[in-house]
């Protein structure tokens, strides 16, 4: 078909797309006015404008694919912006190469180990300012021992982070057996894309980049050489081993998984498609709307964004405050919806026992959390009585103390939790030639533990495995993971075991899952250095500054009841036979509650009915003749009868 056959063909579908936008429904939160589009767009002339020989700067791309003031093209059905330059401007990938943990990070790996700074620092520009490190590699340009900081810090197609070009000149080949930031660059500045026959009338003329389609760009492969990052471990003298350590492996877990054969890719999660499509560029006017991947591209690193956000001028970064808290409010919510699912449930529990299940259960892609060694989520359990005092609280945080409880050195994977000072922490944890906990990457020999948990249809069975094994600990838990005996479930089991003395009434279970992307004591060890780099102590101080606190991802509440037992099926009466002075409380079994509850004496005359919550939490007799007396249970398909006796 030719290209104007076509056009024509398609026309008739521009209409009906745009009668489409016309009448959808507002969402003011993300949707632009024309003054808002404008500024917008002069903000976005800030961005790289360099041209190179196999990349250009973000920048090139503003005019055609930034927010359209007409408010026509790259707006979903709800009128709301889908621009790829405006959703990819304030995310953690635009912003790789500036990223003041990074910078800093990239330091410390070179302050201990001096000898070979250079080829450290060729190595982490790879990922975070893979224009530049390609440019160079590609056109020869690049020192003896690579592209290093101090190219960097001179090369505005490298501080553009992971630009547009970046993603869109990467071939299709081979690429998921890559990995370290291995991309194989298209050297004919073709830009690929996800939807068939782009017209390209406008962008190879303005840009010299040719649109393209690419099926790869569908595919999690694409993501992969950049998610796969494996280093070659050092000795604490700087001596490499020989050996080779598995520091990321998100795209590995992803291959590990049941998202995998489902068809689920990184894109299906990290930049969902546009209902309906969408007009990919605001020049021409005529097109149509194609499939559109929305360019949100966050995971869970919410605590970057906004030290990022509130540090912007000093660290250069051209993203508005709104860009950034639009970025940030879609973290959050991939954290609170997409992450994970809580329970907890009472389990059966003997007298001056308390006895609950938390279940963790992981839904994203890959381990939860995933990505670099320093992320971890926790839980925290809280047992608070009748009278809101608390009876027993693992896991809290505060900003001077962290995690309580957590060990100085290696807090454990538990599988049962029985005292305040132990924590289930998920988290990877490197060990150093000598076994000691590390947080130099470039030392990272073995590993102490990883009991990140794994995604749904994990196996420790799969060809993949040797470099997404889950730690010594959490392997040998029989519920980790596991379900029944199979292997899979995503999800981790634990029990908290609290003894109270006699807790005789009711009390209230809670459970709260958290995550902390930077974790202060991951990076404590690298602002001991922050007299030797001037980007670790302009790190440290906007870190101190920083509101630290761990976002909740999900949070479950329980009821628990003294004497409770799960399997059982007849209800009891405590105390029975009762005296004077004491409160009449059924004991619940099973999991279904009565509807009605009535007292009767032996003759069989109704003395009064009672309410469920009365009847759980205990409910006064005093006005009860000594004697027999019967209470009925009616439940949905069956009722219950208790003699009782009032001494
Ligand atoms: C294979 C590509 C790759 C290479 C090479 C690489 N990184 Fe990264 N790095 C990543 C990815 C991907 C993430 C984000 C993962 C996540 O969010 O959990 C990341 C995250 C980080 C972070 C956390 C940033 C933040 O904002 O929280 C630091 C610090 C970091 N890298 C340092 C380094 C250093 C130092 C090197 C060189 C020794 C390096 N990286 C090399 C891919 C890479
Ligand atoms: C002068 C306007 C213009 C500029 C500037 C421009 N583009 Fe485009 N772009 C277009 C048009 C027009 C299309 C095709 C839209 C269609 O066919 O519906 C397009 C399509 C695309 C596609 C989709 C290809 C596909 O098959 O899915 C990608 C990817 C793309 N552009 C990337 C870029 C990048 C990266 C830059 C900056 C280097 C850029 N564009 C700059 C106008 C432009
Ligand atoms: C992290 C890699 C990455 C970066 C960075 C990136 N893109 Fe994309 N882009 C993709 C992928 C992957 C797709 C295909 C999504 C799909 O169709 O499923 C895509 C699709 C597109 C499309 C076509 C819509 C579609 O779904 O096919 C356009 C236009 C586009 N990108 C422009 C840009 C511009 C402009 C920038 C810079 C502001 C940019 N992209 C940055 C990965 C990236
Ligand atoms: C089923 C949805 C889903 C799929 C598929 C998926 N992710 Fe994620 N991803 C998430 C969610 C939810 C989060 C936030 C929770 C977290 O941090 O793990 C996340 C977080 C991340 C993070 C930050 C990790 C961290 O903990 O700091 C990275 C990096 C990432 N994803 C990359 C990828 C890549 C690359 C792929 C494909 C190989 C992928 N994701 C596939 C849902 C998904
Ligand atoms: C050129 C290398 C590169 C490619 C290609 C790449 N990434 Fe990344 N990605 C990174 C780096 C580096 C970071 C960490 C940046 C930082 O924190 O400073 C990152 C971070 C992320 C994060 C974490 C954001 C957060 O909020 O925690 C997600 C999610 C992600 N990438 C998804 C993807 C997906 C999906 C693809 C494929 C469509 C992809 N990436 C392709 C290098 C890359």
């Amino acid at each position: 078909m030719t290209r104007h056959t076509y056009i024509a063909l398609f026309l008739p579908l521009v209409a009906i797309g745009l009668g489409q936008l016309l009448t959808g429904a507002e969402n003011p939160h993300l949707r632009y006015g024309k003054d808002e589009a404008q500024w917008m767009r002069w903000r976005m002339g800030q961005l790289c404008t360099e041209e190179g020989v196999y990349f250009t700067g973000s920048g090139n791309c503003v005019n055609c694919h930034a927010p359209d003031a007409d408010g026509e093209a790259l707006v979903d059905e709800h009128g709301a912006t889908v621009s790829p330059v405006a959703d990819w401007q304030a995310t953690l990938m635009a912003n790789s190469a500036r990223d003041p943990f990074w910078q800093a990070k990239v330091d410390h790996e070179g302050l201990v180990n001096p000898t070979h700074r250079e080829s450290i620092e060729n190595l982490c520009t790879a990922c975070h300012a893979p224009q530049g490190y390609h440019e160079a590699h590609l056109t020869g340009t690049a020192g003896p021992n690579g592209y290093t900081m101090e190219d960097l810090m001179e090369d505005d197609l490298g501080l553009d982070g992971i630009g547009c070009t970046a993603c869109h000149s990467i071939d299709n080949e081979n690429l998921a057996g890559r990995s370290n930031g291995d991309l194989p660059i298209n050297e004919e500045n073709v830009s690929w894309g996800g939807f068939e026959n782009p017209w390209d009338g406008l962008m190879s003329g303005q840009t010299g980049f040719i649109p393209v389609y690419g099926e790869h760009m569908r595919n999690s492969e694409v993501c992969a050489s950049c998610h796969s990052l494996y280093t070659h471990t050092q000795d604490l003298q700087g001596e490499e081993t020989g050996q080779v350590f598995f520091e990321q492996t998100t795209y590995l877990e992803w291959v590990n998984s049941a998202f995998n054969a489902e068809n689920v890719q990184c894109q299906s999660c990290h930049m969902p498609l546009v209902e309906g499509g969408a007009i990919a560029a605001t020049q021409p006017n005529w097109l149509f709307p194609q499939r559109f991947g929305k360019h949100h591209l966050v995971g869970g690193n919410a605590f970057m964004l906004k030290l990022m956000r509130d540090n912007a001028v000093q660290l250069n970064l051209s993203a508005t405050p709104v860009q950034f808290d639009s970025t940030i409010a879609r973290t959050e919510a991939s954290l609170q919806q997409q992450t994970a699912n809580l329970q907890v449930r009472q389990l059966a529990t003997s007298p001056g026992e308390w006895a609950f299940e938390v279940e963790v259960e992981n839904l994203a892609g890959h381990k939860f959390p995933s990505g670099y060694p320093a992320r971890l989520s926790f839980v925290e359990f809280v047992l608070t009585g009748a009278e809101d005092d608390t009876l027993f609280h693992s896991g809290s945080w505060s900003p001077a103390n962290g995690i309580a409880g957590r060990d100085a050195g290696l807090e454990p994977h538990w599988d049962e939790i029985t005292s305040p000072d132990q924590v289930q922490i998920y988290e990877m944890v490197l060990g150093d030639v000598e076994g000691a906990t590390t947080q130099v990457l470039e030392r990272a020999a073995i590993l102490l533990k990883d009991n990140r948990l794994p995604p749904r249809g994990f196996s420790s069975q799969h060809p993949a495995y040797d470099t997404v094994q889950v730690g010594p600990m959490a392997a040998l838990d029989a519920d980790f993971n596991r379900r029944n005996g199979s292997e899979g479930s995503g999800a981790d089991r634990l029990v908290y075991r609290v003894s109270t003395g006699d807790q005789s009434s009711m009390v209230h279970a809670t459970a709260r899952l958290h995550y902390q992307a930077v974790p202060k004591r991951w990076v404590d060890a690298m602002f001991g250095f922050s007299d030797q780099s001037e980007r670790i102590a302009a790190f440290e101080s906007m870190y101190e500054a920083a509101d630290r606190t761990p976002v909740l991802v999900a949070e479950a509440r329980s009821t628990g009841w003294p004497g409770f037992d799960p399997d059982a099926i007849d209800w009891k009466m405590a105390p029975n036979p009762i005296s004077s002075g004491q409160l009449l409380r059924l004991v619940p079994a099973g999991v279904e509650m009565p509807r009605v509850i009535e007292l009767f004496d032996l003759s069989g005359r109704l003395i009064r009915t009672v309410d469920l919550s009365d009847a759980l939490l205990g409910h006064s007799v005093e006005d009860f003749a000594a004697g027999n007396y019967l209470v009925r249970l009616v439940f949905e398909s069956r009722s219950q009868t208790i003699r009782w006796v009032k001494s």
